[in-house]
């Protein structure tokens, strides 16, 4: 039975496949106003920004090759039951090879009808893959309503976290690479990994959460992926 191991993404994943993170100098949150372009209420007040806003992210994404950690994570599919839960709304992790991947935020390449002020948590079947093509105001779902970034806009309810919450108390090892820790639901999510599994941060910078279980491998991705992988074959 191979042991299962969870690994919980953020934006510093993807930093060396060339993607800005949000929070760190010059990060995304530097140079556009949250509240505009990734909010609910944004979304409803300015529609063709927040359209613009990840047009952009995802023409981005087309030219963009997952990095080394991308592969190291996929690769530890060979030894291990691996499930990938992920704050990042890009393809990476897929494009590298890892096979169980849960967007807890959505996905870059794929749109749903817009519901409006009560923006219901929506059905599987209206999701649209659009891979790395615009959206633009006008362009309709089938049900007639706007076509909307399939995305959870700040202010939005998070309909996949219950089932994250459950991979992590199932994980007989917790690896959290690249994220800031400062968004919940998902900064929660270590706390529901079993009391005997050890919990890994790799993150260049201070971790901003204590826990007597957690080993802060201080490095970028990339590098800290072969510091994490050295650790579980010593
Ligand atoms: N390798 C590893 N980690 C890195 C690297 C790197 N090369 N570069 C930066 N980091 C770390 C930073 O130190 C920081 O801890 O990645 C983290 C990035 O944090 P954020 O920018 O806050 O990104 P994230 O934690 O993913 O944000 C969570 O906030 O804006 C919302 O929905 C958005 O999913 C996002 C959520």
């Amino acid at each position: 039975m191979k042991k299962r191991i969870v690994v919980l993404t953020g934006a510093g994943v993807s930093a060396e496949s060339g993607f800005a993170t949000f929070r760190d100098t010059g990060g995304l949150w530097e140079q556009y106003d949250v509240q505009e372009v990734a909010s609910h209420d944004g979304w409803l007040r300015n529609p063709g920004l927040v359209l613009d806003f990840y047009n952009a992210r995802r023409a981005q994404l087309k030219d963009a090759k997952p990095n080394a950690a991308h592969l190291a994570i996929a690769g530890l599919e060979k030894d291990y039951d691996v499930d990938v839960i992920t704050q990042n709304v890009d393809n990476l992790h897929e494009r590298a090879g890892s096979t169980r991947v849960l967007h807890l935020h959505g996905e870059l390449t794929k749109v749903r009808p817009e519901w409006g002020l009560y923006d219901k948590t929506f059905q599987e079947d209206e999701v649209i893959d659009i891979g790395y093509s615009e959206v633009k105001l006008g362009d309709l779902a089938p049900n007639g309503k706007q076509l909307r970034p399939h995305i959870v806009f700040f202010g939005e309810s998070v309909p996949a976290i219950e089932k994250a919450i459950d991979m992590v108390s199932r994980a007989d090892i917790l690896l959290i690479v690249g994220t800031s820790l400062q968004v919940y639901p998902a900064a929660g999510l270590y706390r529901y990994a079993p009391p005997g599994a050890p919990i890994y941060i790799i993150d260049p910078a201070d971790v901003p959460v204590y826990d007597k279980r957690i080993t802060h491998i201080r490095a970028v991705a990339t590098k800290g992926m072969e510091e994490f992988i050295a650790t579980l074959q010593a």
